[in-house]
């Protein structure tokens, strides 16, 4: 909790930012309870470091290739993060590997977002992989974050109907619409402590889920699951 009694976070980014700029706006429009600490990004030319900038808040680049190898980078990431006292980490295209070491720092406190319905096609090119596995779903998954490459347990999803005359770039436009309702309500539910990590689960007012939220594209809400 922050001096204000709220919930923070930093968001580690590597590119243009644009899920960044949901949680951004979902602040300004008073509908998150999760302030922005800090933003991260190990890129200098993201273009989220001028979002964050433009919203007034801090933002700083620690540069992966100044460092000779991960885990100076990560000791020099630990060092930013924790001077600022955050409650959670949320990755939105973070596109840097962390290690296990790191991610045992912050246990069932670092979240990412991942352009695919997980564990199906963690990585990259995640909406070609879907097209060309004729899939007739596609979408977006925010887990909690353990050492494996977008893994750790699902927090919940958001699907789109894969269209017969989709490129990866209509599918992933799709894809990223929903990104930036999910982003938000999950960052907000984590705020209000609605969803938890317990024990290497996810917990869900209170509830372990045995299966990821489902989110509603249309109302932009979690449907209730069934517990
Ligand atoms: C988003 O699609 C996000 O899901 C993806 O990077 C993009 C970042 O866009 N993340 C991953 O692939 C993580 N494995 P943004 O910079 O505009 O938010």
């Amino acid at each position: 909790m922050n001096a204000r009694g709220r919930a923070s976070a930093a968001i580690l980014i590597s590119g243009g930012g644009s899920n960044l700029q949901a949680v951004i706006d979902a602040n300004v429009c008073g509908d998150s309870a999760m302030d922005i600490a800090l933003v991260v990004s190990n890129r200098p030319n993201a273009g989220g470091l001028k979002r964050a900038s433009d919203a007034n808040i801090t933002n700083i680049c620690i540069d992966h290739t100044q460092y000779p190898n991960r885990r100076a980078f990560e000791i020099a990431l630990k060092e930013v993060i924790d001077s600022h006292e955050v409650d959670f980490l949320l990755l939105a295209g973070f596109m840097r590997i962390l290690t296990a070491q790191f991610v045992a720092n912050y246990s069932g406190k670092i979240v990412n977002i991942h352009p695919s319905l997980l564990p199906a096609y963690t990585g990259l090119h995640t909406h070609q992989r879907a097209l060309d596995a004729n899939d007739a779903w596609h979408g977006c998954s925010v887990h909690f974050v353990n050492a494996e490459l977008d893994g750790g347990p699902i927090i919940a999803q958001g699907r789109v109907p894969v269209q017969d005359d989709d490129s990866a770039e209509s599918l992933a436009a799709r894809v990223l619409v929903v990104e930036h309702k999910i982003l938000p309500c999950i960052a907000n539910l984590l705020a209000q402590r609605s969803i938890e990590y317990v024990d290497g689960q996810v917990h869900f007012e209170q509830r372990a889920l045995h299966m990821p939220l489902i989110f509603d594209v249309d109302s932009g809400q979690i449907a209730k699951p069934c517990v």
